[in-house]
């Protein structure tokens, strides 16, 4: 008989805490979890397992070196952000730029959103002081409130139950956006108009649009109209951080009676959270999701090897992404030894680089920053070591905005530092805006089709 129950085959939430859960909030009401985590057990799905399942499948393409992933979205979501204009804007600019990558480097590309559930943050500290005043640290709208007051960054669970329904709205809007109309190729120039004269990137991606419609004109011309020509799967991710929300979303598929964590179809453990003997391990070893881990610049190829033998311990392929994020400066040090002890280990997993939190610097007017000449130094890093070692780069994974802010120094635009005050809006790291993840798509489109 299966045992139907997710607590027969998931740890439960205290004895996840008990194995020692890193950044995890203080939260005062202990009953107002309670409740916030009935609330969220009582919540149909955000994503079915076999969706999950077909992203596994797609990302195992991607550890054979036959795909490749664009991971982009915000560092940090927020509540007010859950607008249409904001999910239209993110997603064309993934259009966009998986548009590039596929024409210009031949690749099939797995898109996956950062968004519908990024909104709780790992911090360097519990505490934040300004002008001698000290309080929680911002968290996350999952957790406490942006504000600089006592109220608001107090940790709210019932802002758990908010996420759920956040989430829930963008991922409708995304669904309607991609089935809907929205993402057929048709509308690769209408994704740009208004953008072509504003921009040296927009005028290039112009030309790959204009291409892209010849094709399609002959192949209509020919009678072939297949399906992929009107539509587009897109995939959802954060990091499972919140222990309370992850636990709470993970359900047993009728189909398999394997537990998922249905909140996301891929979700990740953050450098902060992957201890192996820690409870995010502990959790996300459970789930039958494809999972994928950050990997810092300490990284060990034996840390490496350890937790793909308890997040994977089949070896499945898709199962696993590994996000490297070691910096410009460090990538061409690091990450030959950790590729090729890992593969030579047999390890499947698909290599992916985050070129954004390995570069983040504080500019002189105090402003988080990175610079876009790093951010590509990196993914050329990366491409370079898995060159050298005849491995697949297999994707980014990249912050970013489809809106014209001023967070990241450089770029065609050349924004520089004096320039971040004009439009500032992440509560959290700094993202790319739309020119600037145009640009990296042309720039990785090269490096790919090199590879
Ligand atoms: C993030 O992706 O926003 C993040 C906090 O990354 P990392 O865990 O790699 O520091
Ligand atoms: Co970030």
């Amino acid at each position: 008989m299966p045992n139907t129950s997710p607590r027969a085959t998931i740890p439960d939430l205290a004895e996840l805490h008990a194995m020692g859960a890193a950044q995890q909030p203080a939260y005062p009401d202990t009953a107002a979890v309670d409740a916030a985590v009935t609330r969220l057990r009582s919540f149909p799905p955000l994503v079915f397992a076999g969706e999950c399942d077909r992203l596994k499948d797609k990302l195992a393409a991607v550890s054979r070196g036959e795909a490749f992933l664009l991971q982009g979205g915000d560092c940090a979501e927020t509540f007010d952000g859950v607008t249409a204009d904001n999910v239209r804007n993110k997603l064309r600019v993934l259009l966009q730029m998986a548009v590039v990558l596929t024409y210009a480097a031949s690749v099939p590309v797995v898109k996956l959103g950062r968004f519908a559930g990024q909104y709780a943050k790992p911090r360097s500290s519990d505490l934040e002081t300004r002008d001698g005043v000290t309080l929680p640290a911002y968290r996350g709208d999952a957790v406490n409130g942006y504000d600089f007051t006592e109220a608001s960054r107090i940790p709210d669970p019932q802002r758990l139950v908010e996420v759920y329904h956040a989430s829930a709205a963008t991922l409708n809007l995304v669904r309607a956006f991609t089935t809907g109309g929205y993402a057929d190729l048709r509308q690769v120039h209408a994704w740009n108009t208004d953008f072509v004269l504003s921009s040296a990137v927009g005028r290039r991606y112009e030309a790959v649009a204009s291409e892209i419609d010849r094709a399609l004109t002959f192949m209509q011309a020919i009678g072939a109209d297949p399906d992929e020509f009107h539509r587009v799967e897109m995939h959802s991710s954060h990091e499972a951080l919140m222990l309370e929300y992850e636990h709470s979303m993970t359900r047993i598929d009728s189909r398999t009676q394997l537990p998922y964590d249905v909140s996301a179809h891929f979700v990740w453990i953050g450098e902060r959270t992957r201890q192996l003997d820690g409870a995010h391990v502990e959790l996300l070893s459970r789930v039958r999701n494809p999972i994928g881990v950050k990997l810092g610049p300490t990284t060990t190829p034996d840390d490496a090897i350890a937790l793909a033998a308890r997040l994977n311990p089949d070896n499945e392929a898709g199962r696993l992404t590994f996000i490297t994020r070691m910096g410009a400066g460090k990538i061409n040090d690091l990450l030959p030894a950790l590729v090729e002890k890992v593969e030579a280990a047999g390890v499947q997993v698909a290599w992916v680089c985050d070129p954004m939190h390995g570069n983040t610097y504080e500019a002189s007017s105090g402003y988080k920053t990175r610079a876009f000449d790093d951010v590509i130094a990196e993914v050329q890093g990366f491409f370079d070591v898995h060159r050298a070692l005849g491995t697949w780069p297999g994707g980014v994974h990249i912050e970013l905005t489809g809106d014209d802010v001023t967070e990241c120094v450089g770029g065609g635009e050349e924004l520089a530092e004096i320039n971040l005050a004009e439009r500032y809006e992440s509560v959290c790291d700094p993202r790319l805006n739309r020119v600037q993840s145009l640009e990296l798509a042309f720039l990785v489109a090269e490096m790919l089709r090199k590879a």
